[in-house]
């Protein structure tokens, strides 16, 4: 479903995948009981209040909404992954659009970031895309969504950004920093090693350090799969597992013989396994299962031998990822 705010020759498009943001419950006090996802995004656009519309009319550009998908994030699908993604192409292929917003959960935005990053790769060199989402449903007294849908919206028009980053509580990460860090908190996102991007306050947007790299290419090996007639590609069996104090020496074999595609493991410090760890990492690789390393330390990036891509102990990983986006380059990696 479609729906236009503002009627300019410019626009920006708010595509909704549910989440807090368009959640709703009984009790404006509640901010922790309530349907994710309940809220179309023209709801939520008809919804916001004369600041933040009068923050998007100084844009000059339109809004047009579309929902996608009105799902509590941590249900997300790797068919989700991909329709998002075809809508996203779709959009940005239209030659009045400046730059698209997403309006997502919380729990899960990060892998949603950094798999729309991989997928659309040059495409969003000019036009961003920019994550946004809320700690608190539509529904309450205080909710956070209406400033961080309107300042997404500022974000995606000011051409100050480029690539896929998210925006909330006024700040703007690159999808390979972004994190949620804490449970509850309204600003629960921060970039891991790297600082924020850009900040946007009052509909104004600062940018204050450089982002990713955006690739030059013009074609990249997805772009094939972002065409809706083309099936969306069966999603690789790679899991996340946790190397632990006195971890448990029985999981990797059972994930091998049951046929998995791929680990990531959250290893511990400077991406660390113990003996049987590495025995049974080493022997699932040789059998042919793709096996990845990422710290599970919450800040700051491995450090091993980078022209390897390699930790000191001889396990790959992908530098600057964390488990979860490890796991969902891993998964793209196996098509
Ligand atoms: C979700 O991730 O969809 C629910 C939690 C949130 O958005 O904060």
């Amino acid at each position: 479903m479609q729906a236009v705010f503002n009627s300019n020759r410019r626009s920006v498009v708010v595509l909704g995948m549910g989440g807090t943001i368009a959640g709703e419950g009984d009790d404006p006090s509640q901010t922790l009981t309530y349907q994710a996802g309940a809220r179309s995004v023209a709801r939520l656009m008809a919804d916001l209040p004369l600041p933040c519309r009068a923050q998007i009319e100084a844009t000059g550009c339109a809004v047009i909404g579309e929902s996608v998908a009105q799902i509590d994030s941590k249900d997300i699908k790797w068919t989700h992954w991909w329709d998002l993604a075809r809508r996203v192409v779709h959009w940005l292929d239209e030659p009045s659009v400046q730059g698209l917003v997403v309006t997502h959960g919380t729990d899960t935005l990060e892998e949603t970031a950094w798999f729309l990053d991989q997928v659309l790769g040059h495409r969003t060199r000019f036009k961003p895309v920019v994550i946004t989402c809320a700690m608190r449903p539509a529904t309450a007294a205080d909710a956070d969504g209406p400033q961080n849908l309107a300042d997404a919206v500022v974000v995606a028009a000011s051409g100050a950004v480029r690539g896929v980053v998210a925006c909330v509580a006024g700040e703007v990460f690159s999808a390979q920093a972004v994190q949620k860090v804490h449970p509850t908190r309204v600003n629960a996102f921060d970039g891991g090693p790297v600082s924020h991007i850009a900040t946007v306050h009052s509909g104004v947007v600062q940018r204050e350090n450089p982002g990713d790299a955006l690739p030059l290419v013009s074609q990249s090996r997805w772009d094939r799969w972002l065409t809706p007639e083309t099936p969306i590609p069966k999603q690789p069996w790679v899991e996340c597992v946790w190397h632990t104090g006195a971890a448990s020496s029985q999981l990797l074999p059972l994930l091998a013989s049951a046929g998995v595609d791929g680990v990531v493991v959250a290893a511990t410090g400077n991406g660390t396994v113990n003996e049987e760890w590495l025995m049974q990492l080493q022997s699932m690789s040789v059998a042919g299962v793709a096996v990845r390393c990422a710290t599970r330390c919450s800040h700051g990036a491995l450090v091993g031998d980078i022209e390897k891509g390699q930790t000191f102990s001889g396990l790959a990983f992908y530098p600057g990822l964390n488990a979860v986006k490890s796991r969902v380059q891993l998964c793209l990696d196996l098509i």
